[in-house]
C-alpha cells in the first residue's frame, strides 16, 4: 500500500481542508487561481464555451510552478484546450489530446491559430462568396422555416464546398427554427465552405461555433444559452409555444467582431500540438508526434481533468455546434461513454496513467483535477475525496507515480458552469480535488519544492518566468 499518512503543511489550505477527512497528505500549494477572474488568461481561451472546462488561471498556477519555457505541457483530456493553450501563451510547448472531435477542433484552432490577417482575409473571401449567391442561400433559409424537411430546404454537407444548389442533406427543423432566414443561409454557406483540416478555416469554424447561440447580440441565435444546447425537442416546443422570432444577425459581421475579441492579445509565439484519440493511448501518440517534429518526446508537466464520474453528454449538449462542424452528436457520446461507475472509472484511469507515465520526464509532474467534493446543505460530502484516494491508490500508485499531495480548490458555486443545471446545483459549494503526482521520486520532490513558489498573476505577462 502507498504511504498516504503524512500531511504536508496542512494549515496553509484553510479551514475546510482541515474539516474534511482524508488519508492523503495535503500539499502546501495555495489555490490562488480562485482569486482571479474567470476570464483571466489569454484572449483565445473563451473562443467557444465548453462544458466542465477549468479556468486558465488554474492551469497557470501549475504551469508557472512546475514548468519552464520550452518544456512540453500535456493535457490528455484537453477539452477546449485550456491547459495547452495557456502553456503555449507562456512559452511552453502545449500538447492537447481528446477523443471528442469538437474538443479536438477547439484545441487545434487555438494551438495552431490563424493569424489575424489570414483570418480576416479568408472571412472577406467567404463574405464575397456568399454575396454572389445571397438570394439563393436566403431562399433556402426561408424554405427551411416554411417547409421543414422539404427538399427545397436541403443544404450541402459540412465541408463539402457545395453551393446553394447542392442539396445533400435535410436541414433539421430544430436548426431551421433557431435562426433568421438570412442568418441561416449565411451559416449554411460557411458550414459548406469551411474545411476543418485547413488551419485558417478551422480557426474560423471554431470561432463560429463559439458565437452560434447565446443570449446577447453577439450571438447568431438567441434561442438557447451559450454554454450548452437545449434539447432539440425543447427548442421546437419553445418556438411553437412562444412564437419565437429569431433576430436577423449578419454572421460575417458577428464573426468579424468575434475575431477582434480573440486577437485582443498577441498570439502565442509557440505553436502547439492537438491530437485526436483515446487518452488511454495518448502517451504513445504524444511521443510520436513530438518526435516527428524533432522535439524532446517527453512532457515535464501534465495538467488535466479527466471526464468526471457523472454523466456529461458532450455530443448531445453541443448538438448545434456538432451539426455546424459536421459531427454526429450521438457517435461522440457513444465513443466517450466508458466510465460512469466508480469501478470502471478507476480502471479507465489506471490505463490512462500507466500509458502516460513513460511519456513524462523523470522529474515530471502530473496534476489531476479529479472532481469535486459537494457541500450538501452546509455539510461536506466526502465522495470526491474518497474518489481521489481511490484514484491514487488504485490507479496512480500501481502505474508507478509518487504522491506529492492533494490540493483543494474551494470554488464558489456561482462561478461554476454547473449552476446552469438548476437551483439545486447552484446551492451546492464545489471543491475541486486535485492530485499532484511525481512521475518518479524526483518528480515528487520537485512538486513539493515548488509548491509554495509565489506565482506572478500579471496578465498579459510582461516577461516569461523561468523558475
Ligand atoms: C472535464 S473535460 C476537460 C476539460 C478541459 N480541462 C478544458 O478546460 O476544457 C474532460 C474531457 O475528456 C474527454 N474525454 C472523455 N473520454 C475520453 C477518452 N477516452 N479519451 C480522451 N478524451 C476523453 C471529453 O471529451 C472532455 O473533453
Amino acid at each position: 500500500m502507498p504511504d498516504t499518512t503524512r500531511r504536508v503543511h496542512a494549515s496553509t489550505v484553510g479551514q475546510l481542508a482541515l474539516e474534511l477527512p482524508s488519508a492523503l497528505p495535503v500539499l502546501a500549494l495555495e489555490a490562488d487561481w480562485k482569486d482571479q477572474t474567470r476570464l483571466w488568461g489569454h484572449s483565445l481561451h473563451p473562443m467557444c464555451s465548453y462544458l466542465a472546462s477549468f479556468p486558465a488561471a488554474m492551469a497557470h498556477a501549475f504551469i508557472a510552478r512546475y514548468s519552464r519555457p520550452g518544456d512540453v505541457v500535456l493535457d490528455p483530456f484537453s477539452g477546449r484546450g485550456t491547459a495547452p493553450v495557456q502553456a503555449a501563451a507562456e512559452g511552453r510547448i502545449g500538447v492537447g489530446n481528446d477523443l471528442n472531435p469538437l474538443a479536438h477542433v477547439l484545441t487545434a484552432a487555438k494551438l495552431d491559430p490563424a493569424t489575424a490577417v489570414e483570418a480576416r482575409t479568408r472571412l472577406l473571401a467567404l463574405r464575397l462568396g456568399w454575396l454572389a449567391d445571397a438570394d439563393a442561400w436566403t431562399a433556402i433559409g426561408r424554405q427551411a422555416g416554411l417547409r421543414p424537411g422539404h427538399p427545397s430546404a436541403f443544404i450541402p454537407r459540412a465541408g463539402s464546398g457545395g453551393g446553394p444548389d447542392a442539396r445533400d442533406e435535410a436541414l433539421p427543423s430544430e436548426v431551421a427554427v433557431a435562426f433568421h432566414a438570412v442568418t441561416l443561409g449565411q451559416v449554411a454557406h460557411l458550414r459548406s465552405r469551411l474545411q476543418l483540416d485547413d488551419r485558417v478555416d478551422r480557426f474560423l469554424a471554431a470561432a463560429l461555433a463559439g458565437i452560434l447561440h447565446g443570449k446577447t447580440p453577439a450571438y447568431l441565435s438567441t434561442v438557447m444559452p451559450n454554454t450548452f444546447s437545449m434539447a432539440p425537442r425543447y427548442v421546437r416546443a419553445f418556438v411553437e409555444r412562444t412564437g419565437y422570432e429569431p433576430p436577423e444577425r449578419d454572421a460575417f459581421g458577428s464573426l468579424g467582431a468575434k475575431l477582434d475579441r480573440l486577437y485582443r492579445q498577441p498570439l502565442p509565439n509557440t505553436t502547439g500540438i492537438a491530437l485526436l484519440g483515446d487518452a488511454r493511448t495518448a502517451g504513445l501518440r504524444v511521443r510520436q508526434a513530438l518526435r516527428e517534429r524533432g522535439m524532446g518526446d517527453r512532457a515535464r508537466l501534465v495538467v488535466t481533468s479527466p471526464p468526471y464520474l457523472r454523466v456529461l453528454k458532450y455530443g448531445y449538449y453541443n448538438w448545434l455546434r456538432t451539426w455546424l462542424l459536421g459531427f454526429d452528436a450521438n457517435a461522440i457520446d457513444a465513443s466517450l461513454d466508458q466510465a460512469h461507475q466508480p469501478e470502471a472509472y478507476i480502471g479507465f484511469l489506471r490505463e490512462v496513467l500507466a500509458d502516460l507515465r513513460p511519456a513524462l520526464t523523470d522529474d515530471g509532474i502530473a496534476v489531476l483535477v479529479i472532481g469535486d467534493v459537494e457541500m450538501d446543505r452546509g455539510k461536506p460530502s466526502t465522495a470526491g475525496l474518497g474518489l481521489a484516494e481511490r484514484v491514487w491508490e488504485e490507479a496512480a500508485y500501481p502505474a508507478g507515480f509518487r504522491l506529492a499531495g492533494l490540493v483543494r480548490d474551494d470554488v464558489a458555486a456561482n462561478r461554476k458552469m454547473t449552476r446552469l443545471w438548476g437551483v439545486e446545483a447552484g446551492q451546492a459549494t464545489k471543491t475541486d480535488v486535485i492530485l499532484v503526482l511525481g512521475a518518479t521520486e524526483a518528480g515528487r520532490r520537485r512538486a513539493l519544492a515548488a509548491a509554495d513558489v509565489p506565482v506572478d498573476w500579471t496578465w498579459p505577462q510582461t516577461r516569461l518566468r523561468a523558475l
